[in-house]
């Protein structure tokens, strides 16, 4: 079977909470003290929440399974972030994640495309991402679609607050 890309569904709600929960660990797990990082999963990553999620119709979630298992996702809806200048219609990216042995061989950018091309299924609009300040490779990533720093703002994760970055790409 190898690896393929499929829409998420209400039904795939356990294995999105407990595969968000793993690749955000996996990727920032490090930055916070343990008991700030298990309540945030325990809130952001609910299943009840994911399954909400998974039904609306604003919003999309993509699983990237090898031979049937999820070792990857990404997640698109309108825009939440906190600037002025959002307009409503705007889009954003809101997830982008995949297993540590599965990065860097071309499926995390396949995954991104899926969501962009949803992102702009009525045709284009202005998109934007937060990523976090020092995540060197995720800006590198998002710059070569063409998306720019545009403001930054905190992100709370328990008790401590992350500095991440605006990016912004204007329709084209
Ligand atoms: C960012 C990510 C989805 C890209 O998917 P991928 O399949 O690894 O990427 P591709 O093979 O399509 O492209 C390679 C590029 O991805 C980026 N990348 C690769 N590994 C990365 C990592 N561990 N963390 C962040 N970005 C990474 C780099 O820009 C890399 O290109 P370069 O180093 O040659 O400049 C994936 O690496 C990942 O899940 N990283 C960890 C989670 C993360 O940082 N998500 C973004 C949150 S905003």
């Amino acid at each position: 079977m190898g690896y393929g890309i499929r829409r998420a569904t209400p039904e795939d709600a356990e294995v999105l909470s407990a595969l968000a929960a793993r690749t955000f660990t996996e990727t920032f797990g490090h930055l916070y003290p343990d008991e700030d990082l298990q309540g945030f999963l325990a809130e952001s990553y609910a299943v009840e929440r994911s399954r909400i999620v998974l039904a609306h119709p604003d919003y999309a979630i993509w699983l990237l399974e090898l031979d049937g298992v999820a070792v990857g996702h990404a997640a698109a809806g309108p825009c939440g972030l906190p600037r002025e200048d959002v307009r409503p219609g705007d889009g954003e990216l809101k997830r982008l994640y995949l297993l540590k042995q599965h990065q860097n061989s071309g499926w995390g950018s396949r995954l991104f495309e899926t969501a962009l091309q949803w992102l702009e299924r009525d045709g284009p609009r202005t998109l934007w991402i937060g990523v976090w300040s020092e995540n060197f490779g995720a800006q590198r990533f998002y710059a070569r679609y063409g998306f720019e720093k545009v403001g930054e703002y905190e992100f709370p994760v328990g008790r401590i607050r992350d500095r991440e970055f605006i990016l912004r790409r204007q329709p084209r």
